[in-house]
């Protein structure tokens, strides 16, 4: 998007006509430029209307991301990011904090954008980044202690995350385990963690962090159950608000995490896990193991009550679903 583009959106985001001239006027560009500039932001899939005599508005506005916001509110927490970079439109934010890491950036480093082109979620699936309507962000953060500390760490993510997403108003938030947020067995967001450096040594872990905001049905053809926070919560939280609470408890969680590891965040799991003590059926690949939910091991994995016993599984390729899902 150029900068011009980028500077006519933000006229629109009131919701409010603008006349062709004053947008002409505004960035010093003819009439036609403007109109041919609009098409390039309709491509992005947000929604403009034209009336003749009134001009042009973007209905309900848009809610794009404050960068001298955010770069202020992060000025001002104790644990200081070394790096922040707000995106219009990249490929995955956690392929950009992956670039800057192997570039030699320092952590934590956070990455955030409008719209992803290749954002990605668990077991290599498509994560759904349209323009503007929710949430996408990646922070860095360096472990000595090696990738052992992975499981636990990303559910002590989502703890934070559901937490905070709770305080802020959406007060049935909860996690079906390993990484997903969920309303009301509705899917909100998902966590994706990834790993590098050395995997028994000092580490760099970048925590992925998609919530569905407010995301127009169109967007998506997504295979799931979904929501978004518009549909739970109050209105008047902006993504910029939402962004700078859930990064501001991440870093503190990670500062705490690097000192007592996930000890602190695992009864905080089990009570927020949509599935605790309930009949689930586990899919690894082809093959689906019916058992009862006991809880979470101190390694962050899921303990279940199977056919042989008591049975432990680990993240990775699992996927959970409620016994009575007919999903296939
Ligand atoms: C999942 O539930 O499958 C995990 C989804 C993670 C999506 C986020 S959006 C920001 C970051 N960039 C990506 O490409 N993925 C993560």
């Amino acid at each position: 998007m150029t900068m011009s583009e980028q500077i006519l959106l933000s006229l629109l985001s009131d919701g409010q006509f603008h006349s062709g001239e004053e947008l002409g006027d505004r960035l010093s560009i003819s009439r036609a430029a403007v109109w041919k500039q609009l098409q390039k932001i309709q491509q992005l899939g947000i929604e403009l209307e034209s009336v003749k005599g009134r001009g042009y508005r973007i209905p309900g506005g848009v809610d794009l991301l404050k960068p001298m916001e955010l770069s202020d509110a992060f000025q001002q927490v104790p644990t200081a990011l070394a790096g922040l970079s707000i995106l219009s439109t990249t490929d995955s934010t956690n392929k950009q904090v992956v670039k800057y890491l192997n570039n030699g950036g320092e952590s934590p480093f956070l990455c955030s954008c409008e719209q992803q082109t290749d954002g990605r979620g668990r077991r290599g699936r498509v994560w759904h980044s349209p323009y503007a309507e929710n949430l996408y962000f990646s922070l860095s953060w360096k472990f000595q202690a090696g990738a052992s500390v992975l499981e636990g760490l990303s559910l002590a993510v989502g703890v934070v995350i559901a937490e905070a997403l709770r305080a802020m108003g959406a007060p049935q938030c909860s996690l079906k385990w390993p990484n997903d947020i969920v309303y009301e067995g509705k899917k909100l967001g998902g966590i994706l963690i990834e790993l590098t450096g050395d995997i028994e040594g000092p580490c760099q872990v970048i925590i992925g962090v998609g919530i569905n905001v407010n995301m127009r049905a169109k967007s998506t053809d997504i295979d799931q159950p979904w929501t978004d926070l518009s549909k739970v919560m109050p209105e008047g939280l902006s993504r910029t608000d939402l962004l700078i609470d859930l990064v501001k408890a991440l870093l503190e969680m990670l500062q705490d995490y690097e000192q007592n590891g996930f000890a602190g965040y695992r009864a905080k799991f089990e009570a927020l896990n949509t599935h605790q003590g309930e009949s689930v059926c586990l899919i690894l690949g082809n093959k689906k193991i019916y058992g009862t939910v006991l809880g979470i091991e101190i390694s962050g994995a899921l303990v279940v009550e199977t056919a042989n016993g008591r049975e432990v599984f680990n993240g990775g390729e699992i996927s959970l679903r409620g016994a009575d899902d007919t999903r296939v």
